[in-house]
């Protein structure tokens, strides 16, 4: 196994990981320095491309903002998304994961889990392929947002989500939206990390869309801790330039050859 993969596995006793999303090279410069892992999450299609859902992004899409991700990391444990419909049955999943790899030198892929896809897991980590599972509100699979995980049937089913994905082989899971008793839980009877979106602090670590916590997207979640409203300060600062244009303050000579 790689040695960024064997690093975060083993970070699941030490500290906590700290993961974000990136759909660009400026933006994965940035993180590079403050992440353990980087994700070019199917989440670009609503937080980037405006779309409703996650559904209809595609495979040269992902795989082209990723190009651009990893041209901006250094250190970071680089992930892609694998878009939905893409990893349906083994053979589609096969071709599309060999290209995700060759085209973007990531480290390694996540995929949904509709809980039935742990043997195209399992098939993909006995071919090398560094997988990260994701269970709870698994936005590919599901219409509503709900969390998960709240009554000990759903409580049950999720656990046995999660070992089934950790004995198929991956080397971490996603936990979105999941009640934080059973996040908890899960996070006790797994070995591989469990990084949290809305799950609470009990996972191994936590990962949030990047454009959501500084204020850009426009969708805030209680989940979601807006740690800057970038939206307002570059209203502040278009205004400025607008007023400049308008009343010819800028360019001005400096800016001038
Ligand atoms: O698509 C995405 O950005 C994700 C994260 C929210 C985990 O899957």
């Amino acid at each position: 196994m790689k040695k960024k993969i064997i690093r975060i596995k083993k970070l699941k006793s030490k500290r906590k990981l700290v993961c974000l999303t990136a759909y660009s090279k400026p933006l994965a410069k940035i993180l590079d320095k403050h992440c353990d892992i980087i994700l070019v999450g199917d989440s670009i299609a609503t937080a980037f491309y405006g779309m409703k859902n996650t559904w209809s992004l595609s495979l040269e899409t992902i795989i082209n903002h990723a190009k651009a991700v990893r041209a901006g990391i250094k250190k970071s444990t680089f992930v892609v998304d694998m878009p939905f419909n893409t990893y349906k049955n083994i053979f589609v999943a096969k071709k599309n994961v060999k290209k995700v790899f060759k085209l973007t030198k990531c480290d390694a892929i996540k995929i949904e889990s509709n809980g039935r896809n742990f043997k195209i897991i399992s098939r993909l980590v006995k071919l090398g392929y560094p997988v990260m599972g994701h269970i709870g509100f698994t936005p590919q699979y599901k219409n509503k947002f709900k969390p998960e995980g709240i009554n000990k049937i759903q409580e049950n089913k999720l656990i046995n989500e999660a070992k089934k994905i950790e004995n198929s082989g991956a080397f971490s899971i996603v936990l979105e939206c999941i009640n934080a008793r059973t996040a908890k839980k899960i996070t006790n009877e797994i070995k591989i990390p469990t990084i949290g979106i809305g799950s609470s602090k009990d996972c191994d670590g936590q990962i949030l869309v990047t454009d959501d916590l500084i204020g850009l997207s426009g969708f805030y979640p209680r989940f979601v801790k807006k740690y800057i409203n970038l939206n307002n300060i570059m209203n502040k600062v278009f205004k400025k330039f607008r007023y400049e244009v308008i009343n010819n303050k800028f360019p001005k000579k400096i800016n001038t050859y």
